[in-house]
This record gives C-alpha cells, sequence and structure tokens, in this order.
C-alpha cells in the first residue's frame, strides 16, 4: 500500500469527536458519507476506528473479544463494508495491556492481534502507549508490534502513537518502515487554538525527522469541531498540510458547516500535503505571540510558505522571497487559499498582505529556483 507511504495518509477518525461512542451504524454512515459528500474524492481513504471497539476481556483462544453491543456483527463485516465503498480500514490498540479507555490491548499479543487484524482486512493500525508494564522501553514494546504486522505479510499503515515520549523520532523514524509510518510528537491535541500553537512549538523542534514513510504526526484535525473559528481552523489545515503531518479528520460528518468542508477538501493546500518529494515544511522565522514563517521545498523546484498570525488582531506581512531562498526573475506566486496570483515587486517581495486574526496566508512560488544552501536546510534529518 503506497497510500500514506510516498505521500502523507489521508482519512477520517471516531476518536477527535465520538471518543467511545462508537458503533457499527456511525461507521457505516461514516463510510457512506465520506463517500456521498466527496471526501474520499478529495483524498481520505482511511476510516479508523479508534479506542473502544473492544470489550474488556480476550476469549478461551486468547482472542480480543469485540464490544458486542457496539459491534455486534463483529468488524470483518465492517471492514467489507469500508472496502466496498472503495476505502480502507483502520483499527486501533495500545502497546500496554489495556488501551487508555481500558479496553483489551496488544502486549504480550503482538502476533496473536496482527494476524487477527490481517485477517479481517485492517490497513492501518494505530497503536497508543497505555498501560504497559514499567521497564520495558517503548522501542522494544513497538517494535514487537511493528515485527509481528511484518509477519502477517498485510500491508498495514502503522500509525506509533507514542505521544513524543522517548524521543520516539529517534527510533520510530531511524528504520524506516520497520517501528513505524508515523510518529506523534505530542500528546493530545484539544479542540482549541491554544493546543494548536503548543503543538506546533513542539513539533517545529522535531519535523526534520519527517520524510516518506516516517511522518511525524502532530495528532489528527479538529477542524469541524465547534470550537476553532474560521481562519483558525484554515491556520490549522494549512500547517498541517505544509508539515506533511498525517490528514486525517476528526468531525462529524453528519454536521459539517460547508465553509468547514470547503477548507479540508481545499484541492491546493491538499496537494502541498501530497506533494511527491514528501519534504516537511520548516519553521524559519518564529516571533511568539506575533508570527511565524514556515518554508518547504516541493517538486519541481517550487515552494511552499506559510505565515501564521497568532495576533488577536489582523496584522499585515511582507516577505522578501529571497529571503527564504528563492530566486529567479519569472517567480509566480500563486496565493494557495485566495487562489490568484500575486503580483511581487522587483521580482521579490510580496508586499502587504493582511491576516486575520490567527489566521493564514499560504502561497506556492513556482518557476524560480531553491537557493543551494537553502534548500539543504529544508532537507529532512537523514535516516
Ligand atoms: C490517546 C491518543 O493520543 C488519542 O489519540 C486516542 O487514541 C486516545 N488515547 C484513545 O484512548
Amino acid at each position: 500500500a503506497e497510500n500514506g507511504i510516498s505521500t502523507p495518509p489521508m482519512g477520517w477518525n471516531t476518536w477527535n469527536r465520538y471518543g467511545c461512542q462508537i458503533n457499527e451504524q456511525l461507521i457505516k454512515s461514516s463510510a457512506d458519507m465520506i463517500v456521498s459528500q466527496g471526501y474520499r474524492d478529495a483524498g481520505y481513504t482511511y476510516l479508523n476506528l479508534d479506542d473502544c471497539w473492544q470489550s474488556h476481556e480476550r476469549n478461551s483462544d486468547g482472542n480480543i473479544v469485540i464490544d458486542s453491543v457496539a459491534f455486534p456483527n463483529g468488524l470483518r463485516v465492517l471492514a467489507d463494508y469500508v472496502h466496498s465503498r472503495g476505502l480502507k480500514f483502520g483499527i486501533y490498540s495500545s502497546a500496554g495491556r489495556q488501551t487508555c479507555a481500558g479496553r483489551m490491548a496488544s502486549s504480550g499479543y503482538e502476533i496473536q492481534d496482527a494476524f487477527a487484524y490481517a485477517i479481517m482486512g485492517v490497513d492501518y493500525l494505530k497503536y497508543d502507549n497505555c498501560n504497559y508494564d514499567e521497564g520495558v522501553s517503548a522501542k522494544t514494546r513497538y517494535e514487537a508490534m511493528a515485527r509481528a504486522i511484518n509477519a502477517t505479510g498485510r500491508n498495514m499503515f502503522f500509525s506509533v502513537c507514542n505521544w513524543g515520549t522517548e524521543n520516539t523520532w529517534e527510533w520510530a523514524s531511524n528504520y524506516g518502515h520497520k517501528y513505524g509510518h508515523s510518529f506523534r510528537t505530542h500528546d493530545d491535541i484539544y479542540n482549541d487554538w491554544k493546543s494548536i500553537v503548543e503543538i506546533l512549538n513542539v513539533h517545529a523542534t522535531v519535523v526534520s525527522r519527517s520524510g516518506k514513510g516516517r511522518w511525524a504526526d502532530p495528532d489528527m484535525l479538529e477542524v469541524g469541531n465547534g470550537k476553532l473559528t474560521v481562519d483558525e481552523s484554515r491556520t490549522h489545515f494549512s500547517i498541517w498540510a505544509a508539515m506533511k503531518s498525517p490528514l486525517i479528520l476528526g468531525n462529524n460528518l453528519t454536521s459539517m458547516p460547508r465553509e468547514l468542508f470547503n477548507i479540508v477538501t481545499n484541492k491546493n493546500i491538499i496537494q502541498v500535503n501530497q506533494d511527491a518529494l514528501g519534504l516537511p515544511a520548516k519553521r524559519i522565522l518564529h516571533i511568539p505571540h506575533d508570527k511565524d514563517i514556515w518554508a518547504g521545498e516541493l517538486t519541481n523546484h517550487s515552494m511552499v510558505l506559510v505565515a501564521i498570525n497568532y495576533k488577536d488582531q489582523k496584522q499585515s506581512i511582507s516577505i522578501d522571497v529571497n529571503k527564504y531562498g528563492y530566486s529567479g526573475l519569472d517567480i509566480v506566486a500563486h496565493d494557495l487559499w485566495g487562489n490568484v496570483t500575486i503580483a511581487l515587486e522587483k521580482k521579490r517581495y510580496i508586499n502587504n498582505v493582511i491576516m486575520n486574526p490567527h489566521g493564514v496566508f499560504m502561497v506556492k512560488l513556482t518557476k524560480g529556483t531553491i537557493d543551494h544552501h537553502f534548500s539543504d536546510s529544508l532537507k529532512s534529518h537523514s535516516i
């Protein structure tokens, strides 16, 4: 499964909106809506169950017993249903005895569980970090599951949900596909602006570890969950996309306001996320409580710049693109949200763009070249 490996995975997950309130009907209708509303065609192809599909026990064969109230027909039929809609099926467990919600998890049963998932038709495993025995390193616990998945012979995206503890990036990304295809860098996202700002501050320090098949994961999206303003939602989505983060939605699909749907399905922004180079944008300028500028290299010698306004008021920003390593006589600057070309003064200055409070300006530069020195600094940390 190249999907998720050569470009960041895109999908939808139950947790941010529904927590443990999940069931067969929710999953089926979500699968239907991902297709009918156009999310699948926009690229969101994984449908992932998070915590609470399990009961609290294993049966006499040692298999995890599925919560029979929520999923009376088991998960195989659900996986088939999801696949029949042209989607991929994701599931969740923990590298401990129980999941974070206290349901049965996989430690000591990695091989048995991995084979059960493979037989079920699982395409994505998010592996959490709760309720483990002290004294066993995360690396060891995650390696056990990574090896078990490999042993099944089924392609599964392996999402290491270790919240950045024990320097996840040191081992989850060092061995390419062996220990994980993505690694969380922070504990859980919350549905507010403060959480997004905090995550960015941590993520900025490790995003250079990110690259193809080893995506740094700042957690799932909160667009549509009621608290972020439209501008904050746009900023959240823009910077996640530019950092090459997994784009996993966590919204209520039945009540997504049109303007927010338009944000998460914006073709220009998704194209940046899915760019074939797979290089994360990096924070080049950071003025706390004021603004950021992030830069990332894209295919065809193009570059993306993302400016974030941390102020509670509007602010105007001007950017000398030469300062970000981009130069040339015919540079084209495409404002990705406005979907318009912007004129550059003296072939290098973007002047006085107004950013809304907590808003974003995202521009793609093409037809120029990236200064060699600058482009080296945009490369991922070597593995
Ligand atoms: C912690 C993870 O970080 C969350 O994304 C979610 O999976 C919960 N655990 C589930 O209990």
